[in-house]
């Protein structure tokens, strides 16, 4: 096990960059299967995550050439087999498989996905939408399999506007025959990414980024080169930690609109920061920070991945304030830790009530999810003395070299295997 020790309670100062967006680059690796060529895509992070994906673009004979922060995928000698329950666990986004393989070979066979437990997370969205573009779908305890004769065109409509269908379904319809009109679909900038990736490739995809996609299908991707996007969580992240302790601390390479968000929720708190073209500087917070609410919702709303370390900054809030969850059913899991350290918070349904400020203090605490992880850091850099942070592997699925940026900045943070 991986665990994380932090000697809080320091400043931090000078710039951190921005690495590529993991949730991007986790549906671009799958989706680069689609051509049938070669795919260069630059600005990967060096997350587990990456590395997950690509044992299973091994499994199917891809070959992946990595160097630094780029990634080769050459499909020539590609095979569809079965990716093993061991492997589809490791990560949610192997469920990205689904929909590429089905859309290039018409035919899958793979078991349920994995990731952070902070919900039931379903999967009937995709399978619906892979039914209405012709596939039928066996399901035997976590495996499925999924084929069709030939993919159709179809109008499909998201009972919830859904990342991970939204992808998924655009995947499949890439290589169907005729037209694919998602109506509600998520309008996440991973969305964008993706759908302007297949677009090089020589897939006709119009209006991703908007409630409703246009596919037209085609019988062949060529060769492409793209950049990922900038990782507007793990910015929003460091712009919290900024927040909390930073004098100044510039976060580089970010898209602002990204985490417009997340900005205005901090000029709500009183914090002042400089908004530049491609960055975000939290110049100081003031003495006493305003309470306030916040409520995730779907892109442009307030990201359910910032919610857990935005509750470590409201913990330092002159009064009350709420937190409401309302994409994901278990994300509070770090809420008991951030008890532990010190903070008075109290959950009631989908609602966290925060009553501050109160001043933390180290101690033992575990990432039980990604995001709960990153909360933790934010939290323990903030607090006195020292705290340690057990089942530090999920920070390292979805943060690169977060102990080299912060260390960078002045945090005394270090990570050790027991
Ligand atoms: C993606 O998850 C991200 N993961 C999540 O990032 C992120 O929190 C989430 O989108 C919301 O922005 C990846 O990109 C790999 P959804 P995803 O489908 O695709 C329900 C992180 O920390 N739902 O938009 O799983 C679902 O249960 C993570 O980086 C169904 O009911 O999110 C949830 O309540 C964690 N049926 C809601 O919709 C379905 O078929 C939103 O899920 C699909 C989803």
């Amino acid at each position: 096990m991986k665990i994380i020790e932090i000697e809080g309670g320091r400043q931090l100062s000078g710039t951190i960059r921005i690495s590529g967006a993991k949730n991007a680059t986790v549906a671009l690796i799958p989706a680069a299967i689609l051509t049938d060529e070669e795919a260069t895509i630059c600005n990967v992070p060096e997350i587990t995550d990456t590395d997950a994906l690509c044992d299973i673009l091994k499994i199917l004979n891809v070959k992946v050439n990595r160097s630094t922060e780029s990634l080769v995928i050459n499909t020539k000698d590609m095979k569809n087999v079965s990716i093993e329950e061991e492997y589809s666990k490791k990560l949610r986004a192997s469920y990205y498989f689904m929909g590429a393989l089905l859309g290039k070979y018409k035919k899958v066979e793979m078991y349920f996905p994995g990731g952070c437990s902070i919900g039931a997370r379903p999967i009937d969205l995709h399978l619906k939408g892979f039914e209405a573009l012709g596939a039928t779908i066996t399901n035997e305890k976590n495996k499925y399999i999924v084929e069709a004769k030939e993919l159709k065109g179809a109008n499909i409509y998201l009972d919830f506007a859904s990342v991970g269908a939204t992808i998924n379904i655009m995947l499949a319809a890439v290589r169907a025959k005729g037209k694919t009109i998602i109506d509600n679909a998520a309008k996440e900038p991973e969305i964008v990414n993706v759908a302007t990736f297949l677009n090089n490739m020589g897939a006709k995809i119009q209006g991703a980024g908007t409630s409703t996609i246009k596919i037209e299908g085609v019988d062949h991707l060529h060769k492409c080169f793209h950049e990922v996007i900038p990782d507007r969580i793990e910015a929003g992240t460091y712009i919290i930690i900024g927040a909390l302790c930073g004098n100044p601390l510039k976060i580089d390479n970010v898209i602002p609109e990204h985490v417009d968000a997340l900005i205005s929720k901090l000029e709500e708190l009183g914090i002042n920061m400089e908004v530049g073209l491609d960055y975000v500087t939290v110049l100081n917070s003031p003495e006493k920070l305003k309470a306030t609410n916040i409520k995730t919702a779907v892109f442009p709303g307030f990201a359910t991945d910032l919610q857990q370390p935005f509750t470590v900054l409201l913990t330092q809030a002159e009064g009350r304030s709420k937190v409401t969850e309302t994409i994901f059913e278990n994300r509070f899991m770090h809420i008991p830790y951030l008890k532990a350290l010190g903070a008075d918070i109290t959950i009631k349904n989908q609602t966290a009530t925060i009553d501050g400020p109160t001043k933390l203090k180290g101690t033992e605490v575990v990432a039980t999810d990604l995001r709960a992880g990153a909360a933790m850091v934010a939290a323990g850099l903030k607090a006195e003395g020292t705290t340690t942070i057990t089942n530090a592997e999920h920070i390292l699925r979805g943060y690169e070299q977060i102990i080299e940026k912060l260390t960078a900045v002045g945090a005394k943070i270090r990570i050790k295997e027991i």
